[in-house]
């Protein structure tokens, strides 16, 4: 089987790894890639854009590839699964209809609100004034988000009016492009965030396992939001109990709302939730993709062939695919990121001893990186994920950073405190 992974982050690159463990798997086109793609076994990366459309699909139809995943939301939003389908190509990611669940929020909102699934109560503008006029009645905290796709920039979580108002004027100001041309105000949820990345074909439902990413730059969860510094799985947190109330209060209620409207959706749907204190889920967000670093640290503790679950749930067979087998371990994952991420940094210097932190055991997935003249480079804000596994938290996480301990590039800065809430419990 040949696949082409779209994408150029750490989970395309724990991706394509994870579908080269497997020997049913001949060889994996990364479009770009990254430095790691570039230097994994079996892999290589194509000149291509993620959209380029005709490029990818002129690809396929040549080199008679099997299946094409889609990693980052923006090709999905732009439709390259219609085109590739189009194609009869088998593409593990929702159409661009589907997508609209993470690349609107006023449209994942209704969604919610007609399948009666529990979320944040909000309300939706397209004019400054009335915003500012709703927000200076309301409750604080309050949260301001962009409508959509705004590289996880989009939401601010205001603790004071002028920060509401600023968040507003922003939006309305072009801050986020289109993307902010409409708003959403929303109620301000407490309690625990949790990933729960499920695969549907539209109709069957299988989560993974569950994942807790820690989103803000600096220890204690404090500070700028970020793509995320760190992950484990499974979240304690999430039960099987839990887990049974999620599938049937919001996974399958929004799997049956996209059909209603006529969507057949393949691929992911990650409901990003807050564990409000009673222990009841409500939705932060739906994302039509795998969370990154939520999957670097999922991936790991597969043991069913992952070709086979994308495959099945790209043709719309998932029902037939049967329970996925996991490791009985645990997985911890820790970003290492450019200095000033995430905010400007620099590119280009020169990052050591990857291969020094595999030999220790942990697992490097690469990110903002490139390979130039056999250096690898810094080409991106996050920079590599350290993942190890272990059968405790507290062990995997003492891998995981003794193997961060063997990189080096100038100007590294990572979390120390991955996985703080469940160390302490
Ligand atoms: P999003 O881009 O929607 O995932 O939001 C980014 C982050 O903002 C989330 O991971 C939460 O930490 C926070 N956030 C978003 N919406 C809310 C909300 N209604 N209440 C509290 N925090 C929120
Ligand atoms: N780690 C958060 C996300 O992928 O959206």
């Amino acid at each position: 089987m040949k696949i082409v992974v779209l994408g150029s982050g750490g989970r395309e690159h724990a991706i394509t790894r994870t579908l080269l463990r497997s020997p049913q798997v001949e060889r994996v086109f990364c479009v770009p890639g990254n430095g790691g793609t570039a230097t994994t076994d079996r892999c290589e990366n194509l000149a291509l854009g993620a959209d380029d459309f005709p490029g990818i699909g002129q690809f396929c139809s040549d080199n008679h590839i099997s299946l094409v995943v889609v990693g980052p939301e923006l090709p999905l939003s732009q439709g390259i699964t219609d085109y590739l389908q189009q194609q009869q190509i088998p593409v593990f990611g929702p159409t661009k209809a589907g997508a609209q669940i993470e690349s609107s929020k006023a449209w994942a909102k209704a969604l919610m609100a007609t399948a009666g699934i529990p979320t944040a109560f909000a309300s939706v503008f397209t004019d400054a004034n009335m915003a500012i006029a709703y927000v200076q009645t309301g409750k604080l905290p309050i949260v301001v988000k962009a409508d959509g796709l705004a590289a996880g920039k989009g939401v601010t979580v205001a603790t004071t009016l002028a920060a509401a108002e600023a968040a507003i004027s922003a939006a309305f100001t072009g801050k986020f492009g289109a993307a902010g041309s409409q708003i959403l105000i929303e109620e301000c949820l407490y309690g625990q965030e949790v990933s729960i990345l499920a695969l549907t074909d539209g109709q069957a439902i299988i989560p993974l396992l569950s994942a807790q990413d820690h989103k803000r730059i600096g220890p204690g969860d404090t500070g700028a939001n970020t793509g995320g510094m760190g992950a484990y799985a499974p979240a304690p947190i999430v039960t099987p109990n839990l887990m049974q109330r999620i599938e049937k209060e919001i996974l399958s209620p929004a799997v049956r709302a996209l059909a209603d409207r006529g969507i057949v959706y393949r691929g992911v749907l990650y409901a990003g939730l807050m564990i409000t204190p009673p222990g009841d889920p409500k939705v932060i967000e739906f994302n039509c993709r795998f969370g990154d670093p939520e999957i670097q640290a999922i991936l790991p503790l597969l043991e069913t062939p992952l070709e086979e679950i994308l495959y099945a749930t790209a043709t719309g067979r998932l029902a037939e695919l049967g329970p996925i087998a996991w490791k009985n371990e645990v997985c911890a994952c820790v970003v290492l990121a450019a200095n000033g991420y995430p905010g400007t940094y620099e590119k280009g210097k020169v990052i050591t001893g990857i291969d020094l932190a595999e030999a220790l055991g942990a697992i490097v997935f690469q990110a903002g990186t490139r390979l130039q003249d056999r250096q690898l480079l810094i080409d991106g804000g996050r920079v590599l994920n350290i993942v190890a596994t272990d059968s405790t938290f507290k062990q995997a996480f003492a891998r995981a950073y003794a193997a961060v301990d063997c990189i080096g590039f100038e100007g590294m800065y990572y979390r120390q405190d991955i996985g703080h809430r469940l160390l302490k419990a």
